[in-house]
């Protein structure tokens, strides 16, 4: 069973043949960084315009790769929101008129839900699990129950981690996009130097805060303005430090919420694009370790945003028969746990 997969929701345009027995067999990803990086950040218009330039050669490029014709596909996946929505307009019409074309089935994915089964795709994970979703865009944590159902223990009550990242690299002149950035600059940093705060420490619950935190490197900035190299790396180390202790204390929590409910569940999964990044990962691996739970985190190139999930998400929803009319009309909100 092979599917197409279309991903256009953000600054990543990027198209994906998967087969249903998990071969990832063509993931073409452009990125549009270089386009917005002008602006410091994401503009819509010129994303959506960029989507609708580049995504039909990509699609081929992938059949290609692949080395499928259009006849041997067994559905088209595109993700139907939550994003921008122009974006996801171009993604989801391209893949209405493949599917009315080949006479195949369409699937709209949600892309979260493709960040959450990202995992399935790579190993050999079983409901239920503990998700750590972390994006530019998304800051969760959420008990996977099943393809469709979700249980959120908690969510950002500001900045999404990602986008914390992004404003706390424009602050230091990192420039965008700001996660990389962070992480890079953060190798020849010290964590101590600069007194920032742990957001939430010690609160209970599973929501996250970053606006404080970012506020502190703010004022640290301005304190010493104009920053010189060491100053940047220690800043950016110290930042990255603080972001990556939130995210373990919040989802050292949702273990304990989560083995209550479910007193057998061991993995622990952790996603979206902030996961790529290689102290957030070991920081989250070491208290997966501690409470004995398995730790499944996909390759960076899984975590950030591609068509390979998408793909996936819609071999499992195919599998499950829920396929979706070509009428569906694109999402710029679509909460996975619908009680949000
Ligand atoms: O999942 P993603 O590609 O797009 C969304 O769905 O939002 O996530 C993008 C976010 C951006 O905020 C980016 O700065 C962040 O993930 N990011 C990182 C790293 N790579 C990407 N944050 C920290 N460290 C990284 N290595
Ligand atoms: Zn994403």
């Amino acid at each position: 069973m092979l599917v197409l997969g279309i991903e256009t929701s953000c600054d990543e345009t990027a198209a994906a043949v998967v087969a249903g027995d998990k071969r990832v067999l063509a993931d073409e990803v452009l990125s549009q960084q270089a386009e917005h990086r002008p602006f410091g950040g994401i503009v819509p218009e010129v994303a959506a315009r960029s989507h609708l330039d580049h995504l039909d050669r990509l699609i081929v490029r992938a059949l290609e790769r692949a080395g499928a014709s259009w006849d041997a596909l067994a559905a088209v996946a595109a993700t139907g929101g939550p994003g921008l929505i122009g974006g996801v307009m171009v993604g989801v019409t391209t893949a209405k008129a493949i599917a009315s074309v080949c006479r195949i089935p369409f699937v709209a994915v949600n892309h979260l839900e493709g960040h959450a089964l990202s995992a399935r795709l790579v190993a050999d994970v079983e409901f239920p699990y503990l998700l750590l979703l972390v994006s530019g865009g998304h800051c969760q944590l959420l008990i996977v129950e099943g393809v469709g159902r979700y249980a959120r223990l908690g969510t950002t009550v500001d900045d999404a981690a990602g986008e914390a990242c992004d404003k706390a690299a424009k602050l230091l002149g990192l420039g965008y996009p700001g996660g990389p950035a962070i992480e890079r600059a953060a190798r020849s940093g010290d964590t101590r130097r600069f007194n920032l705060p742990r957001p939430m420490l010690g609160k209970p619950g599973c929501d996250f805060s970053f606006s404080g935190l970012k506020t502190a490197l703010a004022r640290a900035v301005a304190n010493i303005a104009p920053p010189g190299p060491q100053d940047v790396a220690d800043m950016a180390a110290a930042f990255q430090d603080r972001v990556a202790a939130a995210l373990a204390e919040r989802t050292r929590n949702a273990i304990a919420a989560y083995r209550n409910r479910w007193p057998k569940g061991e993995t622990l999964v952790i996603a979206g694009g902030v996961a790529a990044n290689a102290e957030i990962r070991a920081r989250i691996g070491r208290l997966a370790s501690e409470h004995g739970m398995r730790l499944v985190a996909p390759p960076p190139r899984l975590c950030t945003d591609n068509a390979a999930m998408i793909a996936w998400a819609g071999i499992e929803r195919l599998k499950l028969g829920l396929t979706d009319p070509l009428d569906f009309a694109p999402r710029p909100r679509w909460p996975l746990d619908p009680h949000a």
